[in-house]
C-alpha cells in the first residue's frame, strides 16, 4: 500500500532529513523518492505532519525511516550478459595489474559483490583483489555482510549462474562445467542459499553515501561498480557522481552502470564506451 505524497509534503520531507541529518535528498528523481515516503506514511499508519515531527526528534527513527526509503532490489549476477562482458572482455585486461581495487557502490545486500568475486576466482584473480563494497542503508550491508538469501525466491540465481559461470552441462552427467557449490550452499529445507565462507572473506561492507562525495579509500579504484543506483538521482547529481568515479578510477581503469544507463554529456567526454563498461583513458 502507498498513500500520495502532494509535492509540499514531500518538499517538507527532504527539507527536514536535511536539516536533522547528514542526508540530502534534494537531488534525488522525485517520482520514485516519493513513492516511497507514501509507502512509509502508509506502512507506519502515519500523516507526513508525524513523520517529520518524529524525523527531528529522534536520530535512530530518522535512520531506519533512510533505510526504508530506498530501493534495494538486486540479484546474483543480474543481466547475465553484462557479467558475460565482464569476464570475457573485461577480466583479462586486469591481469596485469598486481592488485585490483575495486569499489561496488550501491551493493544493496552484495548478491553483486560476490558474482564480481565469482568471476574474480574463476579468473584467477582472486587473491589480487581488495574489494570495498557501500551503500546508504545500515540494514542491506548487514545481509550482505551474512550472504545469506532466500532460496524458494531466489531460484533464479542459480540460474543466471549457470548462464554466466556454469557454461555448457556435461553431456553424460548433466552437471555444469563449473558447479555453483564451489561458491555457494543450497539448504532447500531450510529454504537458504549461503554464500561461502571465503567469499564471505573478501570484501569490506560500509556505509557511505554517495551523495556526500568520495568513500574513504588508500589509493584510486582499477573497477567501480555502481549498477542501478543513479537511476534514483537527477541529471546534475548523476554527473557529479560520475564526474567523482571518475577522478577515483586509475588511468585504464573501469566503471561499469547499469544496462538501462548511460553517460551524458560533457562528463561522457572524459570515458572511452566499450560495450558495458566506460573505460578512463589511459595506459590499461
Ligand atoms: C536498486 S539497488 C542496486 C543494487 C545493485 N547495484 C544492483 O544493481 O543489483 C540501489 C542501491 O543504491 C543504494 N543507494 C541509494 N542512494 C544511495 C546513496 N546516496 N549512496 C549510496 N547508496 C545509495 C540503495 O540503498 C540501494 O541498495
Amino acid at each position: 500500500m502507498e498513500r500520495e505524497v502532494s509535492d509540499s509534503d514531500f518538499r517538507l520531507f527532504v527539507k527536514t532529513v536535511r536539516q536533522y541529518s547528514k542526508y540530502d535528498f534534494s537531488d534525488y528523481s522525485d517520482k520514485s523518492l516519493k513513492r516511497m515516503v507514501g509507502k512509509v506514511i502508509a506502512d507506519k499508519k502515519t500523516d507526513i505532519n508525524r513523520l517529520v515531527r518524529d524525523i527531528s526528534n529522534y536520530s535512530d527513527y530518522l535512520e531506519s525511516i533512510i533505510n526504508k526509503v530506498t530501493v534495494n532490489t538486486t540479484e546474483l549476477f543480474r543481466d547475465p550478459s553484462v557479467w558475460k562482458f565482464l569476464r570475457k572482455k573485461v577480466l583479462p585486461g586486469l591481469k596485469t595489474w598486481s592488485t585490483i581495487n575495486i569499489w561496488h557502490a550501491g551493493c544493496s545486500t552484495g548478491q553483486e559483490v560476490y558474482s564480481m568475486l565469482i568471476l574474480l576466482n574463476e579468473a584467477g584473480l582472486f587473491d589480487r583483489a581488495r574489494v570495498i563494497a557501500t551503500d546508504i542503508n545500515s540494514e542491506v550491508l548487514k545481509v550482505a555482510r551474512s550472504g545469506k538469501y532466500r532460496y524458494r525466491f531466489n531460484k533464479g540465481y542459480l540460474e543466471n549462474f549457470d548462464l554466466v559461470v556454469g557454461r555448457s552441462r556435461d553431456k553424460s552427467t548433466g552437471a555444469a562445467n563449473v558447479p555453483y557449490s564451489r561458491y555457494l550452499d543450497v539448504d532447500e529445507e531450510r529454504d537458504i542459499i549461503s554464500i561461502k565462507p571465503f567469499l564471505l572473506e573478501k570484501p569490506v561492507f560500509k556505509k557511505h553515501d554517495l551523495v556526500a562525495g568520495e568513500v574513504s579509500y588508500p589509493g584510486k579504484f582499477d573497477l567501480i561498480i555502481c549498477r542501478n543506483v543513479v537511476i534514483y538521482f537527477n541529471h546534475s547529481l548523476q554527473n557529479r557522481i560520475f564526474e567523482m568515479f571518475c577522478n577515483n578510477l586509475h588511468p585504464g581503469g573501469i566503471l561499469v552502470i547499469g544496462s538501462h544507463e548511460t553517460i551524458a554529456s560533457p562528463v561522457s567526454d572524459r570515458f572511452i564506451r566499450t560495450g558495458h563498461a566506460y573505460k578512463k583513458p589511459g595506459i590499461f
